[in-house]
């Protein structure tokens, strides 16, 4: 495995939450590959055909537990077992759609569940560093034609939405009170930052609601895809991007824990902001066949119409940049699809990591 990182995750402990799910397990299996010992904390996954079921990592990693992060007592019973350096939070409810059904449990779970995570890396010495998953959705969305910058202000519409606004207040409150960069070294030892991702596409996505998910079952059933809203706008981008941001920026805060301890955007570029009409096109076209049919509904429930991502910040202070375009984003994720019934999964996403660094 090609190594950006310089050995950096080699032999360090790093906890993940959300390891059963999408991005959780692609994050477990690189981190795997470079030598890191994963501790994974989740759920169940929601299906057989998930990335996470398919690969085995939960099989390959030093501990694969499934628990709930509303469960404060619990967290920190893991953290103190297995005396993580590193935290990638990613543990969420992150539909839309569903937060309109379980407003309840979507704020439980991505409000109390991040606070219960950041009490649990405040009990346990050994945690250096944080880096705490939201989203693109955080910020108060005016539909601006320009992208959301990191100091623009927190809302939502939707209770997902607002959820992540609020875990980002959260985030913000207990790095001022107890991360607080002044009173490093004296009060505590840890770097406290939360990123915010686009719409992240990529292989092992069965996700009720979004659309590639919504594309493969549609093209395996024989089926024309069918697109609720063909004109929303999106910041899309493959999985392995945000990824490699995360990893980039815990390694950076590993190293100056006070230069990076805030909000960081990890975007595509704007040439892969892209209505739902487009994404679902090139999907047809990796493929080879298959129909869309425009169903949107004009009393469905409020979705965003524009969302764009300001990434200077990343690109400035980090070195981060996005390394696929649109189309070749859009391929590598037919790639999975196309060979997850016949092929090593594991195999098939350590392959994709390569592709995606060289
Ligand atoms: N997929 C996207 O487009 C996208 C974009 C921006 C941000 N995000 C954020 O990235 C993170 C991961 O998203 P994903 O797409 O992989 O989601 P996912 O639904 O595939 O995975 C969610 C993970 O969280 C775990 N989880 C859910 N509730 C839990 C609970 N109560 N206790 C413990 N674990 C729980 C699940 O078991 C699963 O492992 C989320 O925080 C999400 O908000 C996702």
């Amino acid at each position: 495995m090609i190594d950006v990182f310089d050995n950096f995750y080699k032999g360090k402990k790093i906890l993940v939450t959300g390891h059963t799910g999408f991005k959780g397990s692609w994050l477990s299996i690189w981190l795997h590959e470079l030598g890191a010992e994963v501790v994974g904390v989740g759920l169940e996954p929601y299906s057989e055909k998930d990335n996470f079921v398919l690969s085995g990592i939960g099989k390959k990693i030093k501990a694969d537990i499934r628990a709930d992060i509303r469960d404060g007592e619990k967290m920190k019973e893991i953290f103190a077992q297995y005396q993580p350096e590193i935290v990638f939070h990613l543990a969420a409810q992150p539909l839309v759609r569903l937060s309109y059904e379980i407003p309840v449990e979507t704020y439980e779970t991505n409000v109390m569940g991040t606070v219960n995570v950041m009490e649990a890396i405040r009990a346990t010495d050994s945690v250096k560093v944080g880096v705490m998953i939201t989203t693109d959705k955080c910020y108060d969305n005016k539909e601006q034609l320009t992208g959301y910058k990191e100091d623009d202000p927190f809302g939502g519409y939707d209770p997902y939405s607002s959820s992540k606004g609020a875990c980002e207040i959260a985030i913000q409150s207990w790095r001022r009170s107890f991360f607080n960069p002044d009173d490093y070294g004296k009060t505590h030892h840890v770097s406290l930052a939360s990123v915010r991702a686009g719409n992240v596409i990529g292989g092992g996505d069965w996700a009720k609601d979004r659309i590639i998910p919504d594309c493969i079952r549609a093209l395996e059933a024989g089926k024309p895809i069918e697109i609720r809203s063909p004109k929303a706008v999106r910041p899309w981008e493959h999985v392995l991007e945000p990824l490699s941001g995360y990893m980039l920026l815990a390694q950076k805060m590993w190293n100056d824990p006070t230069g990076y301890c805030e909000g960081w955007n990890f975007g595509p570029e704007m040439e892969s902001v892209l209505n739902v009409w487009e994404v679902a096109t090139a999907m047809i076209e990796n493929f080879g066949y298959g129909e869309l049919k425009d169903v949107s509904d004009p009393n469905a429930l409020h979705e965003a119409n524009l969302l764009m991502l300001d990434i200077t910040k990343a690109k400035t202070h980090l070195g981060w940049k996005p390394r696929l375009n649109a189309k070749q984003c859009a391929v590598l994720t037919s790639d999975w699809y196309k060979r997850y019934k016949t092929e090593d999964v594991y195999q098939l996403c350590v392959e994709e990591i390569e592709k995606f660094l060289s």
